[in-house]
């Protein structure tokens, strides 16, 4: 690896030279001219994955990203042009500026600029991303996660040999990454002729045990844990907090003699069976002989109808007709349930009519369970995964969040912000107050008020709240931020689950009849411009979570408005009374 990085320093330093290259997993002398003057091409997350996998051969027999004949070939019958089965496009897409005067070839870097690999431009053509998306993943719906992300691909694909100067780096849980050919070496060391491979991108629980023990137990075999740690559905749990759950539990419950845990960088296009079938090419590439698949396989949730996008058992039933010709035997697992009676897993068309069942889903683990500090039960989960996924995700009262005071100059943003800023510090939760003002003279110093500098330091206050919020603090804004899109934007980089705003909904009358610091007086007379209200709009809140009348309402009465907001939606314990007094006084 050392060398490949020197490589890549000199094919900068001299822009030509001859070079031991790692071509598809080979090692080759080749002469790489002038690389450093060849376009740049910033490849995303998902293509740096692709390029991973098709460099260490763990989508052999493709070893580039596909040409146009293969590309079609694979969408309409699951195969390359030549026959061999293979269900998933692995293009690379680019702007077609960057091929503007017959560029022959690229440099293909991550998003730190580290150059990876010189890609020959042999294809470039024109695809349809409606097309790909109802042939491959049988649907257009947006709310499929890949068919959102499709729209915002380059509009032709390049395909041509590549010629790798490093693989992507990682810095996290090193010893766990390896390419085929050496986990395929470890698992020959370990012996068993068969060896069942476990695909997962989720924690893995008690039932997740079951699924793997009894595979491993039924091949007679080794266990190999291959989680996707590249790119999973969004919103999943992050690869960190996984591989720490799959690391516990390999160490403490399975036999160190017969199982293997090694992470795959794969990005994963949750296209349900057609996934299953590429799944099961990767893990024999990576030396397996079977395959664990249970209930909807690499599902993406439902579509817009509130319907699943695949059948549970489809993509089972895809792999089952595919599976002599890849070379990998299924192991079928129908859902697998608990019966709280017998305290036992079973496969749910087992069970006998009647019988008392527990589940817990994905959904209810984060809301009814982690949000609320509770303990996950015991038949659910092992202590170690239950520890790391509350230390990850504490009780939504120790959560940051962030509160965003928007209205008018002179509303009372302020004012409020202030009270209820000490209303919580009495409450024991550490506070930053972001005003608008105080900010001008700090974060923003030197932006005015044409709509771009207002954008500029709304959003870097946003920018600052979403830090805050994020490492749990709790964050009180009070700026006009009179732009709905702008607030919007700010929304997303907090997270929504994280985002209160608070619409301070005062008339413009009120507000300037108060006039605190006589501003309006100066904007109605034109002594200052673009000011909010009276020559430039504000544009007031769609959904807030809270909004406050500050006519019929005092500044205290609406701060304890918002405290009993938080109490209620769990952000903040409910207040124990003054010794002495009940509730009900
Ligand atoms: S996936 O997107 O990687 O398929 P997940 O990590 O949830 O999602 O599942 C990993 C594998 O375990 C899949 O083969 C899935 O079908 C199987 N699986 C997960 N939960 C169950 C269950 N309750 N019963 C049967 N199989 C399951």
């Amino acid at each position: 690896m050392l060398e490949q990085q020197n490589v890549a320093r000199l094919i900068s330093a001299y822009g030509g030279t001859l070079v031991n290259l790692m071509v598809n997993g080979e090692e080759r002398q080749e002469w790489i001219e002038k690389s450093s003057r060849l376009p740049v091409v910033q490849i995303s997350p998902r293509s740096l994955c692709d390029l991973e996998l098709l460099a260490t051969g763990a989508f052999s027999p493709l070893t580039r990203f596909m040409g146009k004949a293969d590309y079609q070939r694979v969408l309409n019958e699951m195969r390359l042009e030549s026959g061999t089965l293979f269900p998933m496009p692995v293009t690379l897409s680019l702007d077609p500026k960057v091929l503007e005067g017959g560029v022959e070839q690229v440099v293909l870097s991550d998003a730190r600029n580290n150059r990876l690999a010189v890609m020959q431009i042999e294809e470039a053509y024109e695809w349809n991303a409606d097309e790909e998306a109802q042939l491959v993943l049988g649907t257009t719906d947006p709310r499929h996660p890949l068919v959102a992300e499709m729209k915002r691909w380059g509009k032709v694909y390049v395909s041509g040999a590549i010629k790798m100067l490093e693989l992507p780096r990682y810095h996290d849980f090193i010893n766990l990454r390896r390419t085929p050919a050496e986990v395929r070496e470890m698992l020959t060391e370990m012996g068993h002729e068969n060896v069942v491979a476990f695909q997962t991108r989720n924690p893995m629980h008690r039932i997740h045990e079951e699924l793997t023990k009894r595979a491993a137990e039924e091949v007679n075999g080794s266990l190999l844990i291959h989680p996707v740690v590249g790119m999973t559905k969004p919103g999943d749990v992050d690869h960190f907090t996984r591989v720490r759950i799959y690391r516990a539990l390999v160490e403490n419950y399975y036999d160190q003699k017969q199982t293997l845990l090694s992470l795959l960088p794969l990005a994963m296009r949750m296209a349900g069976p057609r996934e299953a079938v590429w799944h099961a090419i990767i893990r024999r590439n990576f030396g397996a002989t079977h395959f664990i698949i249970g209930r909807d396989h690499a599902g993406p949730g439902k579509d817009s109808n509130g319907k699943p996008f695949y059948g549970p058992y489809d993509a089972q039933m895809l792999l089952a007709q595919h599976a002599p010709e890849i070379g990998v035997q299924p192991v079928e697992f129908k859902e697998l349930v608990y019966l709280a009676d017998a305290e036992r897993y079973e496969e749910a068309n087992k069970v006998p009519e009647g019988t008392k069942i527990f589940t817990i889903s994905g959904t209810q683990v984060r809301e009814d369970y982690l949000a609320k500090g509770k303990q996950l039960p015991e038949w659910f989960t092992r202590k170690e995964t239950s520890d790391i996924l509350q230390q990850m995700y504490p009780p939504r009262e120790q959560q940051g969040i962030c509160i965003w005071f928007t209205g008018l100059s002179g509303a009372g943003k302020s004012t409020t912000a202030e009270i209820l800023v000490s209303m919580l510090l009495e409450r024991g939760r550490q506070i930053t107050l972001l005003d608008g003002d105080v900010v001008r003279t700090h974060l923003s110093k030197g932006l005015g008020f044409s709509r771009e500098d207002r954008d500029a330091n709304i959003l870097r206050i946003g920018y600052v709240s979403s830090e805050i919020a994020r490492h749990g603090g709790l964050v009180i804004t009070a700026a006009i931020s009179p732009y709905l899109s702008t607030r919007t934007e700010v929304r997303k980089l907090v997270g929504d689950e994280r985002f209160i705003e608070v619409f301070v909904d005062t008339p413009i009358e009120v507000c300037e009849e108060r006039d605190v610091k006589g501003m309006y007086a100066k904007a109605r007379q034109g002594i200052i411009t673009g000011f909010t209200g009276v020559d430039d709009p504000y544009e007031p809140p769609v959904n807030p979570e809270i909004t406050l009348d500050t006519v019929n309402f005092t500044p205290e009465q609406n701060a304890a408005n918002i405290v009993r907001y938080l109490e209620v939606n769990g952000y903040l314990p409910l207040a124990t009374p003054p010794m002495g007094l009940s509730r009900a006084n």
